[in-house]
């Protein structure tokens, strides 16, 4: 019972088959039925007329019953299932030969004996049955006449109840009988054609279901067959299940990411930690140390806290970035203003490498228009980093530009640049650089910083860098439109 649906539709097709087999009985009973009386009707049409010719049974309005009762009597010799009535002209029973059973009608109804004295042809004619009232019956009839004035009319049911039934039944095994065979053995053929033919069609389908339980129990590289029929439900399948894949490669990789995070920021976390222990202990220890020495441990102390603030600090901003919990506040300001001022924070530490930072700022630059502590915290990451991998004796070079509608900066270090198979990823938050991964000198959130900064501005970044030849970061900043 794996294929269901096909037991469905073979169900459903039988069914239909039996219901369209009882049709056809049903109609072949029937219109044997209408057949035996339009053959009754019109073989013994006649007979109402020939009895008036044979005998008067009404003269001057009175019965001949001796006369009538006799002709009757011996009509009914011959033919049984007749029953002959003599009614008088507004169609009252006036007497009546009629087997078995009680007439009960006293009068029938004139219009049908009308229709078939007018010699109407092509179709059936029923008229009222005296022993079953509201059933009709077919009949012969003829007027009764007496030097032309009309009498009355001998009134003659041709089947009688029990001879139709007879009839009906006779007829009706008869064609059944050839018919039930006939039918049977075709129902049959049907049956089994329509049978292998659902199991044709739906045999794609089956295929597909079956796919999709493999999928459902773990097999995700299973897919559906896309030719023959049901071909669209094969693709769609497909694209699902690919884009489910998708997604859980998404979140595995995330997962991934997420695991790395923890053990990068307690790896990072942790170093600056050790140091600062180590040397703190040492300094409570060491009681004799000389103040040279002492110095000494406590710089390391001081810039290992640093480290780790400005760690703690960097995860803090990114993940507030990253949750949109940071709204900019935009103000217009002068860009070349702000970086003079971020200089002047790099400038002991660019003098530690002996790097020579340098503006190039156009007169007139229009202002900008976005938030000045995020923009100052962007272009903070972006020296830190030209300084930290540019080399020693290097330059630095800020260059600012106007750009239709905003102001274009330029970051240009002549350090060992960024491989190109790098710079696609750099900017992902903990993406650090292949050869920067030993020396382990940030975390790398910096630039996933800047890249949030400047989303958030919705604007973008992008490096041009040549491995060997430095690294140029590049940005723009929506100008502010005054009037
Ligand atoms: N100017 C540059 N020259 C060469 N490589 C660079 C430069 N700027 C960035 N990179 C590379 O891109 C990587 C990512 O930089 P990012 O600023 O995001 O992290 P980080 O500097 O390693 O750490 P953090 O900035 O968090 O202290 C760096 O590790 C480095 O490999
Ligand atoms: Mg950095």
């Amino acid at each position: 019972m794996k294929n269901k649906l096909f037991w469905k539709i073979s169900a459903v097709f039988l069914i239909i088959l039996v219901a369209i087999a009882s049709g056809f009985i049903y109609i072949t009973a029937y219109t044997s039925r209408t057949y035996f009386e339009e053959a009754n009707q019109k073989l013994n049409g006649s007979i109402a007329e020939q009895t008036v010719k044979e005998v008067k049974p009404l003269v001057d309005g009175v019965v001949d019953t001796n006369a009538i009762q006799d002709i009757m009597h011996s009509m009914m010799v011959i033919n049984p299932s007749v029953e002959v009535y003599l009614l008088d002209t507004v169609g009252n029973i006036i007497t009546y030969v009629a087997p078995y059973k009680k007439v009960k009608l006293k009068q029938v109804s004139l219009e049908p004996l009308h229709t078939f004295i007018s010699g109407e042809k092509g179709k059936i004619i029923r008229g009222d049955d005296p022993r079953n009232p509201g059933q009709s019956k077919v009949f012969s009839a003829a007027p009764i006449k007496d030097k032309d004035i009309l009498q009355g009319y001998v009134y003659v049911i041709l089947a009688s109840e029990e001879q139709t039934s007879v009839m009906a039944t006779l007829f009706g095994s008869y064609i059944l009988s050839i018919g039930v065979e006939t039918i049977l053995i075709s129902l049959l053929v049907a049956l089994i054609l329509g049978v292998l033919a659902f199991l044709y069609l739906t045999r794609n389908l089956h295929k597909i279901m079956y796919t999709v339980k493999r999928f459902k129990e773990g097999d995700l590289a299973v897919r559906a067959n896309t030719n023959g029929d049901f071909a669209e439900l094969g693709e769609t399948f497909n694209e699902m299940a690919d884009q489910i894949v998708d997604n859980i490669n998404q979140l595995k990789s995330v997962e991934k990411l997420r695991r790395e995070l923890i053990a990068n920021v307690s790896h990072d976390l942790r170093t600056p930690l050790a140091v600062m222990s180590g040397y703190i202990e040492t300094l409570m220890i060491k009681k004799d140390l000389n103040e040279k020495s002492r110095d000494k441990y406590l710089r390391i102390v001081h810039d290992s806290n640093e480290n780790l603030s400005k760690l703690i600090d960097q995860l803090f901003e990114y993940s507030k970035l990253e949750a949109h919990e940071i709204v900019p506040q935009k103000e217009p300001f002068q860009i070349a203003d702000l970086i003079q001022d971020i200089l002047m924070k790099f400038d002991v530490i660019a003098s530690h490498k002996n790097i020579k930072i340098e503006m190039l700022s156009p007169q007139n630059l229009p202002m900008v228009f976005a938030d000045i502590a995020l923009v100052e915290r962007a272009i903070s990451n972006l020296l830190d980093n030209s300084i930290k991998y540019g080399k020693e004796n290097g330059h630095v070079i800020i260059k600012l530009e106007d750009s239709p509608s905003s102001v274009a900066i330029n970051i240009t270090d002549d350090g060992p640049g960024i491989p190109e198979q790098e710079q696609s990823y750099i900017f992902e938050r903990y993406r650090r650089g292949d050869r920067t991964k030993t020396a382990r000198k940030g975390a790398g959130l910096g630039l996933a910083i800047v890249k949030k900064i400047l989303e958030i501005h919705n604007q973008s970044i992008r490096v041009l860098s040549e491995s060997g030849n430095g690294a140029t970061f590049i940005f723009n900043l929506p100008a502010y439109k005054t009037g």
